[in-house]
């Protein structure tokens, strides 16, 4: 290979860029872009395709062109779903189920893999502690041990369990690494900044369980991170991810940040920024050109060796080799599949399921269930009748969606369902009076109130941050208005990030989220709303009362004047003298249609030396009416450290599934590695002495034990 046969192995374009172009005429976004003809026949990947048969003419197209006959390979963003969706990685998190997590990946992995897609830009497993930011949706949530367990699920998922070699197996790229979850003040792109420890500690233990579960590529995050954009971060890409963790797969820019490492003010030019890429061992370029342009003077001048073009565009046919693109260039793509399984029955239900396990009832005063046998329900809201599949929803239509009205007048065929909008999403529009007007004339007239309201799919995802996160004004108003017309009236809530429902939690005597459900949504409601399906879901991100909380999150570090209890009004300690300190609703909560009794945990041990462990065991019962599944978690704190340590921290949970009545013991094993951190000397060990445990069903609750690490 030439080295611009090399250096276009190590970039990558939009199949669009690519797509009008043949080799001897370089057209559209390409020729904007300034690449030649022999750069475009020689590209390695391309990102952002979407039917089989474009990738089966691309391929074809590239292969008679590409003087070494080396495939292109096909990359997307299939975040939650490829044409069937299923819910936001948010809300994928809430169900606290990595079993349905890693088949709902291998769902997403056959409709990508046979509409011609071998690599996958997720998932994305940045620690996420602040609503703001829009891409909380991305995320499994604020908790980096159960971050780490979805991290390792859903490669399992898109990669399989046979190294890429089932036929459907699609390559994961982790991203973004690292620490763009941190962006400040929840704005998407913004610098972070923290301390080796919190980076290591929080930050950082999800990436590596990706890379350990097997990852094939690593993609760097836009942000700077303590002063150095990621895409160029040799301490990070370099340091951490090749020499310490041992990753030897490809590692890609995300869109376009060598050439933003100059509007960072960290490269001169974009010559400056391809000598940073590549200095930080990064392999692709996507969607800019600085390699391309600038790396054979940089050679020329011995500031790069033509040794680590080599080693990085071996990296890249190692993955080609290892997908069988050179015996089979097309892999699963094919017509006929992507018509058969894309939107299949099977993935409908399993969508459904999904969709069924991620919402997480907030509150209910016994409106819920509904009955079956109710004779009229009004669906209002500025979501009623639209399906919502969320931001990231690749091939995924919303008119393939099922509406929470359309769920409903499936499931009570014989009731009357009526349907209003009430208001605009609100976001920049007041109430409009007669919409209001009509919207109560209907609430009056109906038994119950489904009131769809919340976020448009567009307010979170990437880009899309919000000061408040609260419900805009005239959804409130909207909210109050029908609440006092009729009291049996539920609210659904569909959103990407927690939401501040500080000022409307006592308006209405339900609430439930579905977050951003997918192709299933509105079926999906329909049987929670009528208690057909028990609620399980489980908040991964604490709720505040105010966006003013932000950062909000429950493993937070202890204080030196912690607020004694949340009723206190006591002065000079921690606290806000307008708002509680603690969330509305915490990590791990959720309601249930069942009532679950937790017994008093017992400990095999109160003492354990190193490298020995200890049970913790107790009784769960359901006491209530119907089956039920609650998710029971394992909460450590370690009270004296050489290094102040969160208030609790997760170390494991059980999901248990109880029948009316039902009981069970629950164990969980604890062993020295559970309370090891990065202590003050660095190292990352357990330190001896007292620790306090808790088995609960949130982060709030629980009454804790302790035991000794001598
Ligand atoms: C996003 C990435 C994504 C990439 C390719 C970027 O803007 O930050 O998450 O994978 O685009 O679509």
């Amino acid at each position: 290979m030439t080295l611009e046969q090399k250096l276009a192995q190590m970039s990558q374009y939009g199949t669009s860029y690519l797509m009008a172009t043949a080799k001897d005429d370089v057209t559209g976004p390409a020729r904007a872009l300034g690449l030649n003809g022999e750069q475009v026949a020689a590209v390695g990947s391309t990102l952002g395709s979407a039917q089989a048969a474009d990738v089966i003419a691309m391929q074809q197209n590239h292969l008679a062109n590409d003087p070494n006959k080396i495939p292109l390979l096909f990359m997307r963003d299939v975040i939650h779903g490829y044409r069937t969706i299923y819910p936001i990685p948010l809300g994928m998190g809430a169900t606290w189920d990595e079993g349905l997590v890693y088949d709902c990946c291998r769902m997403a992995a056959k409709e990508a893999a046979v509409s011609g897609i071998q690599v996958n830009f997720s998932p994305m497993v940045d620690l996420v502690r602040d609503c703001r930011w829009g891409r909380n949706m991305e995320s499994t949530g604020e908790d980096p041990w159960y971050n780490s367990r979805m991290a390792a699920a859903m490669v399992k998922g898109y990669q399989g369990d046979d190294d890429l070699q089932g036929k459907y197996d699609i390559a994961a790229c982790v991203k973004h690494f690292a620490a763009y979850g941190a962006a400040e003040s929840g704005r998407d792109y913004n610098t972070t900044d923290m301390s080796e420890h919190t980076l290591r500690e929080y930050y950082l233990p999800a990436y590596r369980a990706a890379v350990d579960a097997g990852v094939e590529m690593v993609m760097t995050s836009f942000n700077a991170l303590n002063g150095i954009p990621c895409a160029g971060n040799s301490r990070l890409a370099a340091d951490i991810l090749r020499n310490e963790w041992g990753f030897d797969g490809v590692v890609i820019s995300d869109w376009n940040s060598f050439h933003e490492m100059v509007n960072h003010g960290y490269a001169a030019n974009d010559r400056d920024a391809a000598e940073k890429a590549i200095q930080a061992v990064t392999d692709i370029e996507m969607m800019s050109t600085c390699y391309l342009r600038y790396m054979r003077a940089l050679i020329e001048e011995g500031k790069v060796s033509e040794e680590q073009i080599d080693q990085a565009v071996l990296r890249i046919l190692r993955l080609k080799e290892k997908l069988g693109m050179f015996e089979n260039p097309l892999r699963a793509t094919s017509v006929e599949e992507e018509a058969k399984y894309c939107l299949c029955e099977e993935h409908r239900a399993l969508a459904r399921r999904a969709a069924e396990q991620a919402a997480v009832l907030l509150k209910n005063d016994g409106v819920l269930p509904l009955s079956e046998n109710i004779g009229s329900i009004a669906v209002i809201g500025p979501f009623a009748a639209c399906g919502m599949n969320g931001w990231w929803s690749c091939q995924g239509k919303t008119d393939e969606s099922v509406s929470v009205a359309a769920g409903l007048r499936a499931a009570l065929p014989q009731a009357t369902i009526t349907v209003a909008a009430g208001c605009t999403d609100g976001l920049h529009d007041p109430l409009d009076p007669a919409m209001l007007e009509a919207a109560l004339d209907m609430a009056r007239a109906s038994e119950s109130v489904v009131l769809c309201l919340g976020e448009q799919e567009g307010w979170s995802g990437e880009g899309n941050s919000r000061a408040d996160v609260g419900l805009p004004a005239a959804q409130k108003e909207l909210l109050r208005r029908v609440a006092a017309v009729n009291p049996r009236t539920v609210v659904l809530l569909f959103n990407g990030r927690p939401l501040a429902l500080g000022d409307v939690i006592d308006a209405a005597p339900a609430f439930f989220t579905m977050w951003q459900p997918g192709t299933e949504g509105g079926s999906a409601a329909a049987n929670l709303l009528l208690g057909r399906v028990n609620f399980s879901g489980h908040l991964t991100m604490s709720f505040p009362y105010h966006v003013g909380q932000a950062p909000i999150y429950y493993n937070s570090m202890r204080t030196g004047r912690p607020k004694p209890g949340d009723d206190s009004t006591m002065g000079y300690v921690s606290r806000y003298v307008d708002c509680p300190n603690a969330p509305l609703f915490p990590f791990g909560y959720g309601l249930s249609y069942t009532d679950f009794t937790y017994g008093r945990p017992t400990l095999s041990a109160t003492q354990i030396k190193r490298g020995e462990s200890l049970t913790l065991s107790l009784t769960v019962k359901n006491t209530g009416k119907m089956a039920g599944s609650t998710v029971v978690q394992l909460y450590i704190h370690d009270p004296v450290a050489s290094l102040v340590r969160p208030v609790r921290e997760m170390r494991d949970y059980a999901r248990v599934t109880l029948g009316a009545g039902e009981e069970k013991e629950v164990q969980f094993k604890i062993d020295e590695a559970m309370l090891a951190f990065y202590t003050a000397e660095g190292r990352y060990e357990a330190e001896p002495g007292c620790f306090r445990v808790w088995a609960a069903p949130d982060a709030a609750s629980g009454e804790a034990l302790s035991f000794t690490l001598l």
